[in-house]
C-alpha cells in the first residue's frame, strides 16, 4: 500500500478530491492511504502563527521555518523512509512519465503544500523533490498537490478498471494525445460516428486510432 501524507493549512481541500471516484476506490481497496496533517497545530504561539514578515522587506508573508520543521518531522515519525515533495512553481515539471514512475517504485510521499508569497528557504534542508505542475502560479500547494496524486494513484495497480488503459491513454510515452473517442449513439444530432469503428476489423480500426492520433506540442 502506497503511503500518502499531506501538510496543508487548509485540509478541507482535499476531501472533496480525496474521497471522490478513483481516490476514493484507492482507499477502499488498500492501494492507497492517505493522511492529512493540518499545518496549523503546528503553529507558534496561543495564536497558532505559522507566517511571519520576510527579512530584508517585501510584499506577503512567509511560511516560517519551525511548524513546517514540526509537521514533516511529524509526518517521518509515522513513515521514516517516505519521501518529502514541495509544491512550488520553482520546482520540476510534473509530467507522465514520472506520474508512472512515482506510481511504480514503491516510495512513500510526504507532500507539503506552500502558499504562493513563499517559504523561509531553510525548509528545504528537508525536501527530497520540489515539483511544479506548469509556469503558472497558484494561490498554494493544494491542487498542485491534487494534481499530482490523483495522476499517480489512478496509475497504482488495481485502480484502473480497464486492463491495458492507463499504457495506451494519452501521453503514456510522454508525446502522443490519445485518438478520438465515440460511444453510442451511432448518429447523434446529425453527427456519424466514424464507419471505420463500427466496422469491427481491428486492423484497420488501429490504424485508424495510429492516423488519429495527435502529436503533443
Ligand atoms: N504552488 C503555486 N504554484 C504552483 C505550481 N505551478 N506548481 C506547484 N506548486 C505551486
Amino acid at each position: 500500500m502506497k503511503k500518502i501524507q499531506i501538510i496543508t493549512l487548509f485540509p478541507e481541500m482535499f476531501e472533496g478530491v480525496l474521497n471522490s471516484s478513483m481516490m476514493w476506490k484507492a482507499q477502499k481497496e488498500k492501494v492507497v492511504d492517505f493522511r492529512i496533517i493540518n499545518l496549523r497545530e503546528f503553529g507558534l504561539g496561543p495564536r497558532k502563527q505559522v507566517d511571519d514578515t520576510p527579512y530584508g522587506g517585501g510584499d506577503g508573508m512567509l511560511l516560517m521555518p519551525e511548524p513546517l520543521f514540526s509537521a514533516i518531522k511529524h509526518a517521518q515519525e509515522n513513515d521514516s523512509k517516505a519521501k518529502v515533495v514541495l509544491l512550488t512553481p520553482k520546482g520540476e515539471r510534473w509530467v507522465q512519465p514520472k506520474a508512472k514512475s512515482w506510481a511504480n517504485n514503491g516510495d512513500n510521499y510526504i507532500f507539503v503544500c506552500g502558499r504562493y508569497e513563499g517559504y523561509d528557504e531553510r525548509i528545504l534542508t528537508l525536501v527530497d523533490k520540489q515539483i511544479s505542475i506548469g509556469d503558472y502560479v497558484l494561490t498554494g500547494g493544494e491542487l498542485a498537490a491534487m494534481t499530482v496524486i490523483d495522476s499517480i494513484v489512478r496509475l497504482l495497480p488495481g485502480v484502473l478498471g480497464g486492463e491495458n488503459s492507463a499504457e495506451i491513454e494519452s501521453f503514456s510515452d510522454g508525446k502522443t494525445l490519445e485518438y478520438p473517442q465515440y460511444t453510442r449513439p451511432e448518429v447523434f444530432e446529425g453527427l456519424n460516428v466514424p464507419k471505420v469503428l463500427l466496422s469491427g476489423n481491428h486492423a484497420e480500426i488501429a490504424k485508424w486510432r495510429q492516423k488519429n492520433s495527435k502529436k503533443a506540442k
